[in-house]
């Protein structure tokens, strides 16, 4: 139940199981921010509880606040792509995001992406947290600065510290790349290509990772 003495965030929700199914259940009730009084539906982590990889993104966009799945949208569908590319097998992977509801503006008839603040990626931490203790993954990648602030603070840049595996409490190797959907909307077709093979280039040191494991 949500304390009076401090901010409420989404610890108030958590429940003591480490089930990952018993923690999306319990994420479907969280009030733990302002963020699901917008939002369609609370749309939490995927993948089985052997994945050796968990991907972090920032938060669902329109399709999977639709769809109350992550990733499924064009972000999710480029992932896949590049997964398969460089031989992550989607069966090892479990996909979540930093924060579990849909945040927008509106825009016209369009609901168009908000960034989340720092106070709602600080409530939302706490099922991240949860999910990555749940899987205990080889190694945990951040999709975006978002997703890596979220864990590493907000002096992350990835633009310094992308592709580098960093030892964390999180997870012994943790690697920052880009967001598929920087990716897609990079300003030119060269910038975009560029970004697109660094993104492939870290996504393959992950693999090699797993395949040496
Ligand atoms: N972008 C994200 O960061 N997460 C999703 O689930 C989809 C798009
Ligand atoms: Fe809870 Fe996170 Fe949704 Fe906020 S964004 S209500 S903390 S699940």
């Amino acid at each position: 139940m949500p304390r009076w003495s401090s901010a409420v965030s989404a610890a108030d929700f958590l429940p003591e199981s480490r089930d990952l199914d018993e923690l999306a259940a319990a994420a479907r009730r969280c009030r733990g921010c302002e963020l699901y009084r917008r939002a369609t539906q609370t749309v939490f982590g995927e993948g089985p509880p052997t994945a050796r990889v968990v991907f972090i993104g920032e938060q669902p966009g329109d399709e999977e606040d639709r769809q109350g799945r992550p990733f499924v949208g064009p972000a999710g569908k480029m992932l896949n792509v590049v997964l398969d590319e460089v031989g992550i097998d989607r069966d090892d992977v479990y996909v979540t995001n930093a924060v579990k509801h849909f945040k927008w503006v509106p825009r016209g008839t369009r609901r168009l992406h908000a960034k989340p603040s720092a106070r709602e990626m600080t409530a939302c931490r706490p099922w991240l947290e949860a999910e990555i203790a749940a899987v205990e993954p080889l190694c945990v990648v951040c999709l975006g600065a978002t997703a890596a602030q979220s864990l590493l603070g907000p002096g992350f840049r990835i633009t310094k510290q992308r592709g580098q595996f960093l030892q964390t409490r999180f997870s012994p190797r943790l690697l920052a790349t880009y967001h598929p959907s920087a990716i897609l909307r990079a300003p030119d077709a060269e910038s975009r290509l560029k970004m697109r093979k660094e993104f492939v280039a870290d996504l393959r040191k992950v693999s090699r990772h797993l395949s040496k494991a």
